[in-house]
């Protein structure tokens, strides 16, 4: 019998590490002729992960512009795609999250006709603009995908909640996958500066902000809350990578150069990024990887965001939603600083969000949904 061809499609930095122990297990199946093709929508921040991870993509559409529109994204992608899925003719595409590159992926699988995977699939807030427009994006990915690999049995309920019945599979997110490949307790960081840190007993503050629904006056808000935290703790130091998008590196440089105890640096590889998470104190961002990494690290994290995707988290009391607003954002902060009992109930680790099989399992389920084998994987968590 002929290899089954899946060819893994993704663009961003949280794509790359959610795929990359995913591109890895499909190499390791004997029956899956595996293809690799990015999309670019992030250029360093991408090739960074790339690297860590030794992937090789197979096809490279290189879209990345500064400053770039959700319409270029979309169309670039769906341009590019159309020729590479022309000339492989994958069985099946997968897709992960609910990015741009996300979304025109499914959408050029689908014009081609093309079996759509989707990866971390029935995540929702059910506001369209909230997170925007990543709510849409995956909602729509929902709607075109064939097998829907949801991470929790909450996200196979949202899927339900619409209509989806056939295809899904509750696997765990692989990002615990992948994590699990990176944290260790002799990492030597590339950066001298966070070698330097004395994370025993300074109270380290790891800070990321970048999503579009921020940007402008919940962003500002933000900062200033941010820095006026830095001024009122002394023992704390704020390590913040920043996303390399124009906008953002503004805004942090803005309100952030020259203070002392705030360290601004490049986005980090992501395995400084993991082990950073693993020996600071908190954790302080709007990001959505990250919600689900620090709770398996042990860490509390305080969303900077009006609500979440992933509820799981918090409802295990690791994740507080602090909001957009300056005053309770320093207010939350604040807590966790200073009245150990608040913050030792937040610093426990679960792991609501997978158990490091994840990839596993959406391997297994690819070959029982394609007949290739009688063995349908033993959901996660359920
Ligand atoms: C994108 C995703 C968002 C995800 C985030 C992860 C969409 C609409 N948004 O948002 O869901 O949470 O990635 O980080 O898909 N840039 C560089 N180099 C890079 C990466 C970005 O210079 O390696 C700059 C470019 O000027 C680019 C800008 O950042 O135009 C914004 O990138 P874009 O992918 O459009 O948006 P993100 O905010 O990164
Ligand atoms: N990350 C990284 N370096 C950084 C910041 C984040 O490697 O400087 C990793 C992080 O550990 C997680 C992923 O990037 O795995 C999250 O990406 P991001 O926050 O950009 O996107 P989101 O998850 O919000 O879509």
């Amino acid at each position: 019998m002929d290899k089954l061809k899946v060819m893994t499609i993704f663009g961003t930095r949280p794509e790359a590490v959610k795929m990359a122990p995913l591109v890895q297990e499909l190499g390791r199946r004997e029956e899956i002729q595996p293809y690799c093709c990015v999309t670019a929508q992030h250029r360093q921040m991408l090739d960074g992960v790339l690297e860590i991870f030794h992937l090789h993509p197979d096809f490279d559409l290189d879209i990345m512009e500064q400053r770039q529109t959700l319409s270029t994204i979309t169309s670039k992608c769906l341009m590019g795609l159309e020729d590479v899925l022309k000339q492989v003719h994958p069985d099946l595409v997968l897709v992960h999250g609910d990015t741009s590159t996300t979304f025109a992926s499914a959408l050029a699988a689908y014009y081609q006709q093309i079996a759509v995977g989707h990866v971390e699939a029935g995540l929702r807030t059910w506001d369209k603009y909230s997170p925007f427009p990543e709510e849409m994006n995956r909602t729509l990915v929902g709607r075109i995908a064939d097998l829907h690999f949801a991470p929790t049995p909450a996200n196979r309920k949202n899927l339900e909640r619409e209509g989806i019945r056939k295809g899904i599979y509750v696997t765990g997110n692989t990002v615990i996958d992948a994590l699990r490949t990176t944290v260790r307790p002799d990492f030597q960081f590339a950066e001298p500066e966070l070698n330097d840190l004395d994370y025993e007993n300074r109270k380290v503050i790891v800070v990321t902000c970048h999503r579009r629904e921020n940007y402008g006056r919940p962003m500002e808000d933000i900062m200033d809350a941010l820095a006026d935290i830095v001024k009122a703790f002394p023992e704390a130091e704020l390590v913040y990578p920043v996303h390399l998008s124009p906008v953002v590196q503004e805004c942090a440089h803005r309100h952030f150069d020259g203070m002392e105890r705030v360290h601004l640096v490049q986005p980090l590889a992501v395995d400084e990024m993991h082990n950073l998470m693993a020996r600071c104190y908190m954790v302080m961002t709007d990001s959505g990887g990250l919600q689900e990494e620090a709770p398996a690290l042990g860490k509390p994290v305080l969303v900077l965001r009006r609500e979440t995707e992933r509820p799981e988290a918090v409802e295990a009391g690791t994740v507080a939603l602090a909001g957009v607003e300056h005053d309770i954002i320093v207010h939350e902060a604040a807590r966790l600083l200073e009245d150990p009992a608040a913050y030792h109930a937040m610093a426990h680790a679960v792991n609501p969000y997978g158990d490091g099989m994840a990839c596993r399992r959406i391997a297994d389920a690819i070959l029982y949904h394609f007949k290739r084998s009688d063995r349908r994987p033993v959901p996660f968590a359920e």
